[in-house]
């Protein structure tokens, strides 16, 4: 059965608008755990838009599943995660400027960088997961780094605009997970999925877990509100 891990940091996303403290990601996570997810992702951003570092301590206190932490692969965000040990670190790539990730990793380009990062997360007992285009020289050149995981980009896939664009780039990424899990890596997949098509990418037999946040939170705001509005109605009248 695929497992799913939640991304909270747009839950962090809704609180830093107003750099209050609510809504909660640590909160949320537990919410999140009590549903039956399989574990909690964040990304701890370098510009610090949503998750904040107190979020991060507080998650790896109370996460009682699975914690994976999306993180740039710098000298810095290494340092975090030492200090931290989450039970998996994403490497992800990182532009100030971007709304969101907008794309894999470059393994290539990054060699060296990835090749000082990932042994020294992975000798404090912390997985290393390579967030990758489907693409095969991505592919290899995450074999070569001894990466645990590869997670699969799935956002081309999710940025289909008709139905023969969105089966090519399913196919690309069926063909990829069976590669990466032929070449030993444990494969994931994520970003863009949402309700409407999550189901094919679900069924691919090589992918053991999906990451989603945003639709997920987008969600759970609809879903709630009828009940927040009710609970301000009966404070106020
Ligand atoms: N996986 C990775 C590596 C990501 O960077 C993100 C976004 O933070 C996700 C999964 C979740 O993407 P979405 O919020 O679009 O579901």
């Amino acid at each position: 059965m695929v497992k799913l891990g939640v991304n909270v940091d747009h839950v962090a996303t809704v609180r830093e608008a107003r750099k209050t403290d609510e809504p909660d990601p640590v909160a949320a996570a537990i919410m999140v755990e009590l549903a039956g997810a399989d574990g909690i992702v964040c990304h701890l951003r370098e510009d610090r838009r949503h998750i904040q570092d107190r979020d991060l301590r507080l998650l790896k206190e109370v996460v009682r599943s699975h914690l994976n932490l999306e993180m740039a692969a710098t000298g810095a965000m290494v340092k975090i995660a030492l200090d931290t040990k989450p039970d998996m670190v994403t490497l992800v790539p990182e532009k100030r400027e971007e709304v969101t990730t907008e794309g894999g990793l470059d393994v290539q380009q990054n060699y060296e960088r990835l090749a000082e990062a990932i042994p020294a997360l992975q000798n404090a007992g912390i997985l290393v997961s390579l967030f990758v285009d489907p693409a095969l020289e991505q592919i290899k050149a995450g074999a070569k780094l001894q990466a645990d995981y590869v997670e699969i980009h799935t956002g081309l896939y999710a940025d289909a605009t008709n139905a023969e664009e969105e089966l090519a780039q399913l196919e690309k990424i069926q063909y990829i997970a069976g590669i990466a899990a032929k070449l030993g890596f444990g494969v994931s997949a994520g970003h863009g999925l949402t309700y409407q098509n999550v189901r094919p990418i679900a069924e691919i037999p090589e992918v053991e877990e999906l990451n989603i946040g945003h639709t997920i939170v987008a969600r759970a705001i609809m879903t709630g509100m009828e009940q927040a509005v009710r609970e301000m109605l009966h404070l106020i009248r």
